[in-house]
């Protein structure tokens, strides 16, 4: 029996929402934590990273950017359809403690997974300011639940169509230079992390970023998830996703992502003539 698509919901351009049936993993899963779906019965295995869930409704929440031939697949279905895997919870939850005043940014579709930690922060009892970034102004995701779940939202926008002008990085380092900041997290573009790590190396923040590189079994057996943390290799589907923002080596991981993409680009050439 596969994973009943229960309701999808259109959230910004290239982006869905995706409330799915899955009981077990809603029960036992944490702020943080992944699952690793397939779409289609012989499809590639991707992690998806949990933006919400609900215990006694037994569902999970994924926020999905249509980046690849598997998200352009999920972003066909509709309520009712069923993906054959949904794998999980997987990975090591965000680490919640009382901080004091914790920066949470998230960079485009990264939000989604930032969401998750700005709740847990909160209801730990930290005072979380959250960072929230995008090209423009109709790709800003889940401001509304993040105003509901934290106290202060700072939205930016890369062309100022929304909140203030410029990157979440400008925002960020402006909050540093005003208040004391005792902890940053930061999910989104490699770019926009390394950026956030740099912000917060001279005034020594404690900073996490959630990286998602390519992964392939979850477990840990495969090493597909290899990242380079403090000179250490990582396997980010059970070492992470979570890691020190100032020790990662961001190019390897930028390489590794783009490993696939001369890849993607032939499936849909081919499909595309299949089509013609
Ligand atoms: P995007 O490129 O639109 O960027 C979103 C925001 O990130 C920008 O508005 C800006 O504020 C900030 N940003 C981007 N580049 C920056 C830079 N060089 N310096 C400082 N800030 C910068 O993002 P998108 O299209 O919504 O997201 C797509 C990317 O996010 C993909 O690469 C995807 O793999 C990645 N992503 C990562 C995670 C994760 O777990 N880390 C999760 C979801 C998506
Ligand atoms: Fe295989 Fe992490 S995905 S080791």
């Amino acid at each position: 029996m596969g994973f009943r698509l229960l309701e999808v919901e259109q959230l910004a351009s290239g982006v869905k929402r995706f409330r799915i049936s899955a009981p077990r993993v809603a029960t036992s899963h944490q702020a943080g934590q992944f699952v690793i779906v397939r779409v289609e019965d012989k499809g590639e295995r991707i992690p998806l990273t949990v933006s919400a869930v609900d215990a006694p409704g037994g569902w999970i929440e994924l926020i999905v950017q249509e980046v690849g031939h598997t998200t352009a697949v999920m972003h066909t279905l509709n309520p009712g359809d069923e993906l054959p895997d949904v794998v999980g919870p997987l990975g090591r939850p965000t680490e919640v403690d009382s901080y004091g005043t914790v920066a949470v940014v998230g960079g485009g579709v990264g939000t989604a997974i930032a969401y998750p930690a700005a709740v847990a922060l909160a209801a730990a009892g930290n005072r979380v300011v959250a960072i929230i970034g995008a090209r423009t102004a109709e790709l800003v995701i889940l401001e509304d639940e993040m105003r509901a779940a934290v106290g202060e939202v700072l939205v930016t926008t890369d062309d100022g169509t929304k909140g203030q002008h410029g990157f979440v990085t400008g925002a960020l380092k402006a909050l540093i230079g005003e208040q004391t900041v005792d902890r940053v997290v930061a999910v989104g573009p490699i770019p926009m992390m390394q950026g956030v790590a740099e912000v917060t190396r001279p005034h020594g923040i404690p900073t996490i970023v959630s990286l998602n590189p390519i992964m392939v079994d979850g477990t840990g057996m495969c090493g597909g998830c290899r990242v380079l943390v403090g000179e250490e290799t990582k396997f980010a589907c059970v070492d992470g996703p979570e890691f020190d923002g100032h020790q990662v080596d961001y190019e390897v991981l930028s390489l590794r992502n783009r490993a696939y993409l001369e890849f993607e680009a032939c499936h849909r050439q081919e499909q595309s003539d299949a089509h013609a």
